[in-house]
């Protein structure tokens, strides 16, 4: 059995306890062992690693059953040197959850089905991942007794922005079959507070960008057809806007909000980079420097959504902050996949392949390239 430690974190301001109390500035409690579901994942991953490199005596177990998104690789290195517990399982499956969570003080649930353009081709998946597999977790956690039981959802569950912010309590209005799953599982998370005193709390975050982000999500797609001198598949005209946020930035709002926030509540994290994708692209075509690829005007997302925007101040009052400019980050990302070529090269390999030609084939065939007076 783990015995119980308690490790430290710093902040830059003060911090609310999940009890209401102060704690002394830069300093609040940890747990001493959790359980990462969707942990060889692009978040996911980042927060293991993340934990392991600030909370020495904290025990991680990660739980994911490697789907075409999950990926060894990014955890390879933790793995064998033993400082996370790896078990590959699937989060509906409540046999080999409840073994994963033997021992964790607390749950953070990222497993989930995660691409937009994927939930308009086939939603089934989505739903039994992001709101079944959300159940299931709940019910091991309150059958567990778990001390926090912390749900990444996303800013997607607003749908879109005409231009003003969300905050917590602005309604849900999902505009595509994943964000309508993440609803379910974030609504399950809340009716689990509610009527059985689970002690969740939910983050919604903005679009995240970072080192191990899978290649079929735009900013690492582009970055990456860029090195390889292929076009780059814009939908529709390009003015759709994402608020980015680095993946760092994000794990450090995740841990806060786990330790710090309140038990029952929602958290929105984001950093306020909001970016018209047509400019996202040009500037990683700058960075790239010379290339032979062009950015393309492609056939829109069906029911794409305009704009994200959320109003982060509830996350804030907990001493958290953004620490990374959209300028830094994209620039330490973009040196990551050119540092990492093996690492994207193998997940741009095999069925991805196959993914790739038969969701642009034809419509980069019949798109239209920046700056070209005809029509598509
Ligand atoms: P990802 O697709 O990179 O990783 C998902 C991980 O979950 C993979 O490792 C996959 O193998 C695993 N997984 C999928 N189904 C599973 C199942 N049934 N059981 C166990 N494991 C399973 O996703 P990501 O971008 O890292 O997103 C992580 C979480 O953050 C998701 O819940 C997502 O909804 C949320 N989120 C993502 C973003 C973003 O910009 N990427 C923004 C806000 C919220
Ligand atoms: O907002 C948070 C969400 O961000 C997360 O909950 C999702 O899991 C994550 O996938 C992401 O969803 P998006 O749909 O915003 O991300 P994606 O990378 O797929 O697309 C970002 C924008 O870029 C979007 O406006 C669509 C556009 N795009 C995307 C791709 C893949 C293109 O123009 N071309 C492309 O090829």
């Amino acid at each position: 059995m783990w015995t119980r430690t308690v490790t430290t974190f710093r902040m830059t301001g003060r911090a609310k306890t999940a009890s209401g109390g102060e704690t002394p500035e830069n300093e609040m409690a940890f747990f001493e062992s959790i359980l990462v579901t969707g942990g060889a994942g692009f978040i996911g991953s980042n927060f293991v690693r993340h934990i392991a490199g600030t909370h020495p005596d904290c025990r991680i177990t990660v739980l994911d059953a490697l789907t075409y998104a999950g990926n060894m690789e990014n955890i390879a290195d933790l793995v064998d040197n033993g400082r996370i517990r790896f078990i590959k399982g699937n989060i509906c499956d409540a046999e080999t959850a409840r073994d994963a969570m033997v021992g964790a003080e607390a749950v953070f649930n990222f497993a989930a089905e995660t691409h937009v353009d994927r939930s308009i081709e086939e939603a089934g998946s989505f739903i039994q991942t992001d709101v079944y597999g959300t159940y299931t977790l709940l019910t091991l956690a309150r059958e567990r007794g778990v001390r926090r039981f912390v749900q990444i959802s996303t800013d997607e569950v607003y749908g879109s922005t005409e231009g003003e912010g969300f905050t917590e309590t602005s309604p849900l209005k999902p505009g595509n079959p994943y964000s309508a799953s993440k609803c379910g599982g974030d609504l399950m998370c809340q009716a689990f507070a509610n009527t059985y005193q689970v002690p969740v709390v939910v983050t919604r975050s903005s679009n995240n960008y970072g080192p191990y982000q899978h290649v079929e999500k735009f900013i690492p797609l582009f970055v990456t057809n860029a090195m390889e001198g292929r076009d780059l598949p814009l939908y529709g005209d390009g003015m759709h806007q994402r608020d980015w946020l680095h993946v760092e930035d994000n794990c450090r709002g995740i841990e806060t909000v786990a330790v710090a926030g309140e038990v029952g509540a929602v958290y929105n994290i984001a950093a306020g980079h909001s970016q018209p994708n047509l400019r996202v692209a040009e500037l990683i075509v700058e960075h790239i420097g010379e290339t032979s690829s062009k950015i393309v005007f492609i056939e829109d997302r069906k029911g794409h959504d305009r704009m994200y925007k959320l109003d982060a101040a509830r996350a804030r009052t907990l001493g958290w902050e953004p620490r990374v400019s959209f300028e830094d980050g994209m620039k330490k990302t973009i040196e990551w996949y050119q540092k990492n070529r093996a690492w994207w090269e193998r997940v741009k390999s095999g069925a991805f392949r196959e993914y790739y030609q038969k969701h642009y084939g034809e419509r980069l065939e019949k798109g239209r390239p920046k700056g070209h007076p005809g029509k598509s």
